[in-house]
């Protein structure tokens, strides 16, 4: 039989999938994926549902994505942000952020272009920059407050520099990066002539004092950001898949090249129900941040129950916690020990590391607190087994 693609032929299934059957098979609680186990907003899904429905959605949709649904991202942008983004020429709806960031590279990158990325970082970035024959030039986070280093940052940055690649609020960390941490990254990127492709999937997610702030509203950065979102975090929908990139139009367009023979178009009756969502009154977004809280302060006490340090995360639905007083053996030994023997899973780290960074996660875990109050509980109560 003739072989698969070499650029493919390395990928093995990946550890979300090991984890997976590990806590079916031992009926473990799974604090593994992020994949929230409770459902959208009701009106949402009614509005995807009278999409479906109404006879006008279920044909293709215009390749940028509906204008309705273009012109409430923009919306959304302007009201949040106070940014002037151009419906009409400046926003693309995606299938999912990981079809944004994909089209993104796909659109902005050239074969040989260095692209910096923050580590630990979204398991899809590597692959995606591999398959354009870019370079991934690492700079890690340090722990245990998951800060960058200015002159490791700097560093990085060199005359091939064509983009970094950021997440802010940061999966798996949880951080947040403050105006000085975005100014330093902004100021970078307009000395070496570089773009910024920004992940802002968690922006609605950010606890306390925390403020997300987009790239694209740093000084001088919108005309050299672009900025990839997603349906899925906040709305409690990550199955329907719909993301959206925003940004200068000369970038957009270049994206929008890639889009068009990536996917051509995203679903259309979700793009109705999803310009319905961005419009939510603000309340929405209040109780969104209320119920959240409620389960991040969950899942801290169930990581303080069982002896393991964590941070607080400032963002997103994920903590990254150190086991090491509870447990000697690497993040994969703990992975397996606990989904297999303490019946909660957890996600090993280390596949968000470069191999020459990955010793920085070797004793952390990472869990999503995107579950039930109830499942948080129990997960706290067999947590508890651990410190014992
Ligand atoms: C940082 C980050 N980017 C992108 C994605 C993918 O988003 P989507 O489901 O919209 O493709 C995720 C999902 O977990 C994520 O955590």
């Amino acid at each position: 039989m003739p072989a698969i693609a070499s650029r493919v032929a390395a990928l093995g299934t990946t550890i979300f999938t090991e984890i997976n059957e590990l806590a079916l098979k031992h009926q473990a609680i799974n604090l593994g994926q992020g994949r929230p186990d409770f459902d959208g907003p009701a009106d949402v899904i009614a509005a995807e549902i009278a999409a479906l429905q109404d006879g006008k959605h279920n044909q293709y949709p215009p390749g940028l994505g509906t204008l309705t649904m273009r012109q409430a991202i923009a919306a959304h942008a302007g009201r949040f942000y106070n940014l002037d983004v151009d419906p009409a020429s400046g926003v693309l709806v995606t299938a999912g952020a990981t079809e944004g960031v994909f089209s993104s590279i796909l659109g902005l990158i050239d074969e040989g272009d260095e692209v910096i990325l923050i580590e630990p970082y979204f398991d899809s970035y590597v692959p995606n920059l591999d398959w354009v024959k870019a370079k991934p030039v690492y700079v890690p986070l340090h722990p245990p407050t998951w800060t960058l280093d200015p002159a490791e940052l700097r560093a990085a940055f060199s005359p091939r520099t064509k983009a970094i690649l950021l997440n802010t609020p940061q999966n798996p960390t949880g951080r947040v990066f403050t105006y000085d941490e975005m100014k330093m990254i902004a100021d970078l990127c307009i000395e070496f002539d570089a773009l910024c492709i920004s992940d802002e999937v968690y922006e609605h997610l950010v606890f306390g004092d925390a403020r997300h702030i987009p790239m694209a509203a740093m000084p001088g950065m919108f005309e050299r950001t672009v900025t990839v979102s997603s349906l899925g975090k906040t709305y409690s929908v990550t199955g329907w898949k719909i993301g959206w990139v925003y940004g200068h139009p000369t970038l957009v367009n270049g994206v929008a090249r890639a889009h068009q023979y990536v996917t051509f178009a995203a679903h259309h009756p979700a793009q109705t129900a999803a310009a319905y969502a961005l419009s939510l009154a603000g309340t929405y977004y209040e109780e969104f941040l209320e119920m959240y809280t409620t389960k991040r302060d969950l899942m801290m006490s169930a990581l303080a129950g069982a002896g393991m340090k964590a941070n607080a995360p400032q963002g997103t639905y994920f903590v990254m916690a150190d086991f090491s007083d509870v447990f000697e053996g690497d993040d994969l030994a703990f992975a397996r020990y606990l989904t297999s023997e303490i019946g909660v899973a957890c996600i090993p780290p280390g596949l968000f590391y470069s191999p020459e960074h990955a010793h920085i996660g070797r004793k952390y875990a990472r869990f999503a607190f995107c579950k039930g109050d109830d499942t948080l509980k129990a997960a706290g109560e067999r947590l508890a087994k651990l410190k014992r």
